[in-house]
C-alpha cells in the first residue's frame, strides 16, 4: 500500500534520520521475511554477518542458499578491519544495539563502516529496537549517510507485537527492482488490512503516543531487572547500552551454567543461553538473554529470585 510506505518514509525520516523514497520501500513479514528475501536476492554475494549475532537470521540466510561469513563483534560494535578483510561484500548488522551484546556502534566504527560501504559494499542495517534507548536519544541510522550503499531493515515486532508480522525494507535504488519482485513471487503482498490499520496508527500519531508510553514502562522493566540481578544473582555482569527490551549477561567461565540452565526449566523462568548466538556455540563465552518487555516489575524480581535458588543451593 503506498499510503503506508508514506507513512513509513515519514516516520523513519523523523525519528531516525532515515532518506526513504516511498517507491524503495518493501512491507515485508517482519525482519524475518526481510532478511529471507534479501537472502535470496544477494545469494551470490559473499554476506558477512555479526558473530555473535541473531541465530535466527543465520539460519534463514542458510535456508536460503546463503553461508553468512563471521565477522567479531568487541566493545564498538562490529570490527570494520576484520570486515573489510573477510572478503564479504555486504553486511548485516545491528548497528543501534547489537544482537545480542547490546553494544552500539562507536563513532569511529560508523565512519569506518560508512567508508567500507561507499567503496562499493553493501550494508544492511537491522534496526529492530533503535525505538528504545533509554540514558540518550538513539544514534541515527546508517541509512541516512549512505542510502546508495545501505538496505535499512525494520519491524513492529518491538514496537506493537511480533505477532502482527508487519516490517519494512528501505532500499538503494539498484537493489528495489529485484527484491520488490522477490516478495511479490513470495505471497504477493502482505495483508492490506493491516498495512491501512497501521498507517492509520502512524498518521495519526498514536503510535508517537504509544512509543512515549512504551519507552518508560520497558526502562522500569529494564531497571528492575538490572535491581533483582544485582541482589540475587551477583555472579552475572550485564553487557550493553540502556537500551531495546532484553539484556545479556555474562557469567564467569567458572559458572555452571548449564545446571542454571536446567534450574530456570525447572522453575519455569524462560532464559537463553547466548551460545546459540555465535558460529561456533562451544567456543562462546558463558552468558544468557533475558528479555523482559512482557514482565510486570514483581514478575522480574521473582523471576530472578527464582533462579537464584540455584546459587544458594551451588554455594551450601
Ligand atoms: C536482531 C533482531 N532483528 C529483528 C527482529 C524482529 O524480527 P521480526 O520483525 O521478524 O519479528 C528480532 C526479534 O527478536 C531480532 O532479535
Amino acid at each position: 500500500m503506498l499510503e503506508t510506505r508514506v507513512a513509513i518514509a515519514d516516520y523513519l525520516r523523523r525519528t531516525r534520520g532515515a532518506l526513504a523514497d516511498p517507491q524503495h520501500i518493501v512491507i515485508s513479514s517482519g525482519v524475518t521475511q526481510a532478511v529471507a528475501l534479501l537472502g535470496q536476492t544477494l545469494r551470490t554475494t559473499p554476506l558477512a554477518m555479526e558473530d555473535p549475532g541473531f541465530w535466527q537470521h543465520r539460519k534463514i540466510l542458510q535456508h536460503n542458499g546463503v553461508e553468512p561469513i563471521p565477522v567479531p563483534i568487541d566493545d564498538e560494535g562490529i570490527d570494520v578491519d576484520a570486515l573489510a578483510s573477510s572478503g564479504a561484500e555486504a553486511v548485516l548488522t545491528t548497528p543501534a544495539h547489537q544482537s545480542p551484546t547490546g553494544v552500539v556502534l562507536s563513532a569511529p566504527r560508523r565512519t569506518a563502516l560508512m567508508e567500507w560501504a561507499r567503496a562499493g559494499h553493501l550494508v544492511i542495517e537491522d534496526d529492530y529496537d533503535a525505538e528504545y534507548r533509554y540514558d540518550r536519544a538513539p544514534v541515527g541510522s546508517l541509512q541516512g549517510m549512505a542510502p546508495d550503499r545501505v538496505v535499512y531493515v525494520g519491524s513492529a515486532s518491538k514496537t506493537l507485537a511480533p505477532g502482527l508480522r508487519i516490517g519494512w525494507m528501505v532500499l538503494p535504488p539498484h537493489l528495489a527492482k529485484a527484491v520488490i519482485s522477490s516478495k511479490w513471487l513470495a505471497d504477493t503482498g502482505g495483508s492490506v488490512m493491516d498495512q491501512v490499520a497501521f498507517a492509520q496508527f502512524l498518521i495519526s500519531g498514536e503510535y508517537d503516543r504509544h512509543l512515549r508510553q512504551m519507552r518508560r514502562r520497558y526502562q522500569n522493566r529494564r531497571t528492575a531487572l538490572l535491581d533483582a540481578l544485582a541482589r540475587h544473582l551477583p555472579d552475572a555482569t550485564v553487557l550493553g547500552a540502556a537500551a531495546g527490551v532484553h539484556l545479556t549477561v555474562r557469567f564467569p567461565d567458572t559458572f555452571p551454567l548449564d545446571d542454571l540452565v536446567t534450574h530456570a526449566k525447572k522453575v519455569r523462568v524462560r532464559v537463553e543461553p547466548v551460545a546459540r548466538c555465535y558460529a561456533e556455540p562451544a567456543t562462546a563465552p558463558q552468558g544468557l538473554l533475558l528479555g523482559y518487555a512482557n514482565l510486570t516489575e514483581s514478575q522480574i524480581e521473582r523471576g530472578v529470585r527464582k533462579l537464584s535458588g540455584f546459587t544458594v543451593k551451588r554455594r551450601t
